[in-house]
């Protein structure tokens, strides 16, 4: 399949080394505002074309699949270009800022004869299936916590007074955009649909969360999902039955998964597995080879719940 990338930052290398594992690909063509770090990449992954403009790429660049890794405001209108080019298109998290956006791009793809998705590493790494399973040993579930706070590298800057796209409202920025859209896609693919969704935030003064703590309610248990980007948080995220606990080191990373309780504790599982954007890389192209319209359906309907949930919240 004939690849295009849009965005030269280091997610679009951690994407290319996992492309180069799944080995479907001839990287054709990358694109990103900057010619200095476009033909960086070019050398380093071969690729034959390059653009500073995206929508000349659209328009002069034979692709089957574009990735596109740009801040997250440029998702929803990336997409849909290359959708409407009839390219399959895999877009980073978060893919659009509103269900609205989403089901435009839904319809936009059907029509068109062509998928895409998110590209949310957790929801197709293997671990967070056997996660699944795990937790069924502990059930009745009584509450749950996710957690996924980092002090941003960009945050120094934004203290200074530069102007950080992840810090801006106007480029889609923001503790939930950026870091809570995992710890909710965890919780809504355990526990399902909330009956509930309550939520508070730290506001900067570009008016982005600088962090959130969102609380769903399954009418016998909570689950609280918190992001920040302003402080580091070295919790386990704990779901808790009545007497013993799962606990998982991370969301994204899922590597490591422990069973607890007043007895001791056991390692479930201890794997970290390098690469894991192989695994979204995967099964995109089988939702692409197999045309797959269950497949793609699956993964949207998890987006468009997570989606549902941020726009309960004051988050907007
Ligand atoms: N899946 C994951 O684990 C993961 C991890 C990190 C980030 N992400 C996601 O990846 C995306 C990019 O994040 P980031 O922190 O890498 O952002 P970033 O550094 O601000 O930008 C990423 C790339 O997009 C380019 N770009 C900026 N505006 C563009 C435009 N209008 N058209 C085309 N390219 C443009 C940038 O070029 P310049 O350098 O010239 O500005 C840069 O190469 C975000 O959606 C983020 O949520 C995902």
């Amino acid at each position: 399949m004939k690849l295009g990338v849009i965005g030269t930052s280091w997610i679009s290398d951690s994407f290319l080394e996992s492309a180069k594992i799944v080995n479907k690909f001839d990287f054709v063509a990358v694109a990103s505002p900057r010619m200095e770090s476009v033909e960086k990449f070019q050398k380093k992954y071969g690729f034959k074309e390059t653009y500073t403009d995206v929508s000349l790429m659209a328009e002069k660049s034979k692709l089957d699949v574009v990735y596109i890794a740009t801040p997250n405001s440029f998702h929803y209108e990336q997409t849909k270009l290359f959708l409407n080019k009839k390219v399959n298109v895999i877009c980073e998290k978060p893919i659009t800022l509103s269900r609205s956006e989403l089901i435009d791009l839904k319809e936009t793809a059907l029509l068109n004869g062509v998928f895409f998705i998110e590209a949310m590493r957790s929801l197709h790494h293997p671990n967070l299936k056997k996660l699944k399973e795990f937790i069924v040993d502990i059930k009745p579930f009584r509450h749950a916590s996710f957690q996924f706070m980092r002090y941003s590298s960009k945050y120094d800057a934004y203290k200074n007074g530069e102007k950080p796209k992840v810090f801006l409202k106007e480029f889609g920025g923001g503790a939930v955009n950026d870091l809570g859209v995992y710890t909710l896609t965890t919780a809504l693919y355990l526990f399902g649909k909330p009956l509930k969704v309550t939520s508070d935030s730290v506001i900067l003064d570009t008016l982005v969360d600088a962090s959130t703590v969102i609380t769903l309610n399954y009418g016998t248990f909570l689950v609280t999902c918190s992001s920040s980007k302003v402080s580091n948080s070295y919790l386990m995220n704990e779901i808790q039955g009545e007497k013993e606990s799962i606990l998982l080191n991370h969301v994204t990373h899922l590597d490591k998964i422990i069973k607890v309780n007043d007895e001791g504790s056991c390692t479930l599982l201890d794997d970290r597995i390098d690469h894991d954007m192989q695994y979204e890389i995967k099964d995109f192209i089988s939702i692409i080879e197999n045309k797959d319209i269950q497949m793609f359906e699956e993964y949207l309907t998890y987006t468009l719940d997570v989606l549902e949930v941020i726009e309960k919240t004051r988050i907007k």
